[in-house]
């Protein structure tokens, strides 16, 4: 990782709305608190034709939509972000890359940032190579966002045509939930603390389980999600990087390369999935939070009959030295009665019981739960003697809340940018990983169970329910 160096920040999706929720709020914060305002300047790429005037006044409309200061937000729009149109190819953009670097003399370091729809990722990084914007003066980064294919196959494809003309150093592949705080610190917790982690193997858990709950349905975004799926849009990626996380060996190092070594390891080491371990659910009509909504199939824009899955749960194993035998179980799905990312670690019970109620064992499994999202913090479980006379036991927890002992947590885009901006790649996906992924789960993609109905505002359908039940175990939620 390098200091910070002055950067022309390239957005290719200019006019999009991740750029405007999520990228141009994320910039202009990063920029504003670290005194970079004239020192990382944004050109926006978009199809329309436009000038920077034009573009700016969206822009402060976008930056004052998500709170920030009318002042620095108008300051810093005025100097600093500039449009071009690459209705007409890309060597117009490459032509206004100059102009802007010659004229607030920047050093020619650029990054390029892929917020437009996965199709045209490819089409784009040939144009942006054909025309020589792979190489630059400085440093040159490209950015993708997910999805990074849709199959083992087209990962691949896509991989091979970023090689052609970037090399994997200048790549940065987003996956925001690694970008998310509490993500981040799993790394802290595990390997800061040597009291958790000598707990954390096969000895001691008895099973893990990683929620990824949503309250929301399908939003505006039938096109993208009735092609994917919730296998496609988050156990592929965001569960399964934070599973990474919580099943890898410590890395000789902190450096990206190592977190990443031993990441690309856990991928490796999973069991090919057995077909009856996968439950795949869509939701029925339902209410949530006292709000009746529509079913899947009744929203605006999915096919008729459409058979996409909007809840995914599955149980895997990882056959190492650390996790044979534990089931790990996965779970994610729209339309759940919460929004919630949870990892639940369970410990094994005591080998010999000494606190039976009528006759059975009155001891429960301790755990650690690991709240991602929302109320971010930790739980441990624990049993102690209820104070009355009989000896009955009862579980408590032990617990942490960031936000009670840290305030606000900065967003996972503004941490990514800023890691962009620095030349971190820790928290990105590197090729290897991507294509690990898909290729544990191509076979469940190539041959898919079909997806059993549930009512919007359950945690999904009775099957996923009973999925745990077969090894002993039950969701915290559901
Ligand atoms: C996105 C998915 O990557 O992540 C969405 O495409 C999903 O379908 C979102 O809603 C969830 O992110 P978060 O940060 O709100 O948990």
């Amino acid at each position: 990782m390098s200091g910070f160096q002055p950067i022309l920040f390239v957005i290719v999706g200019g006019g999009g709305d991740l750029t405007r929720r999520k990228l141009l709020p994320a910039i202009a914060r990063i920029a504003e608190e670290n005194g970079w305002q004239d020192r990382l300047h944004v050109l926006a790429v978009g199809r329309a034709e436009q000038d920077d005037a034009g573009y700016r006044a969206w822009a402060r409309q976008s930056l004052g939509l998500a709170g920030l200061a009318p002042e620095t937000v108008k300051a810093w729009c005025d100097s600093s972000i500039h449009y071009a149109s690459n209705a007409a190819g890309w060597q117009t953009v490459a032509d206004k890359i100059e102009q802007i670097e010659a004229e607030h003399d920047l050093p020619g370091n650029r990054a390029f940032y892929l917020a437009i729809p996965p199709r045209v990722f490819s089409q784009v990084i040939d144009g942006l190579g054909e025309v020589g914007l792979n190489r630059s003066p400085g440093f040159t980064r490209l950015v993708i966002e997910k999805p990074f294919g849709r199959s083992l196959e087209s990962a691949r494809e896509l991989n091979q045509i970023v090689h052609a003309h970037f090399d994997e150093r200048q790549v940065y592949r987003i996956d925001h939930y690694l970008g998310k705080e509490t993500v981040q610190n799993l790394l802290v917790f595990r390997f800061a603390n040597a009291l958790f982690e000598s707990a954390w193997n096969r000895s001691l858990v008895k099973s893990v389980e990683i929620t990824v709950g949503e309250h929301l349905g399908l939003e505006t975004r039938a096109g993208y999600y009735d092609q994917a799926g919730a296998f496609r849009d988050m156990i592929q990626n965001h569960v399964t990087q934070v599973l990474t996380l919580v099943a890898m060996e410590p890395p000789v190092k902190l450096d990206a390369d190592s977190i990443r070594d031993e990441k690309v390891k856990v991928l490796r080491s999973i069991v090919a999935i057995l077909p009856g371990d996968v439950v795949y659910g869509q939701y029925a009509g339902g209410v949530i939070e006292d709000e009746t909504v529509p079913g899947y199939q009744d929203e605006p824009g999915v096919a008729e009959g459409s058979t996409t899955e909007t809840a995914v749960s599955l149980r895997l194993y990882i056959d190492n030295w650390r996790w044979q035998g534990v089931p790990f179980y996965l779970r994610t799905g729209k339309r759940f009665p919460e929004r919630l990312t949870q990892i639940v670690v369970r410990f094994r019970e005591p080998p010999v019981c000494l606190f039976e109620v009528n006759g059975s064992c009155d001891v429960h499994s301790d755990a650690i739960i690991i709240t991602l999202q929302p109320n971010e913090g930790f739980e441990l479980l624990f049993d102690v003697k209820a104070p009355d006379e009989d000896m009955r036991l009862q579980t408590v927890p032990l617990d942490f809340r960031y936000a009670e002992a840290f305030g606000e947590l900065p967003g996972a885009y503004a941490t990514l940018i800023e890691d962009i901006v620095l030349g971190d790649q820790t928290l990105f996906v590197r090729s290897d990983e991507v294509e690990a992924a898909w290729s544990l789960y191509q076979s469940i993609l190539d041959d898919p169970p079909i997806p059993e109905q549930y009512a919007a505002g359950t945690w999904g359908p009775p099957s996923s329910h009973k999925l745990p039940h077969a090894t002993g175990d039950r969701w915290l939620q559901g």
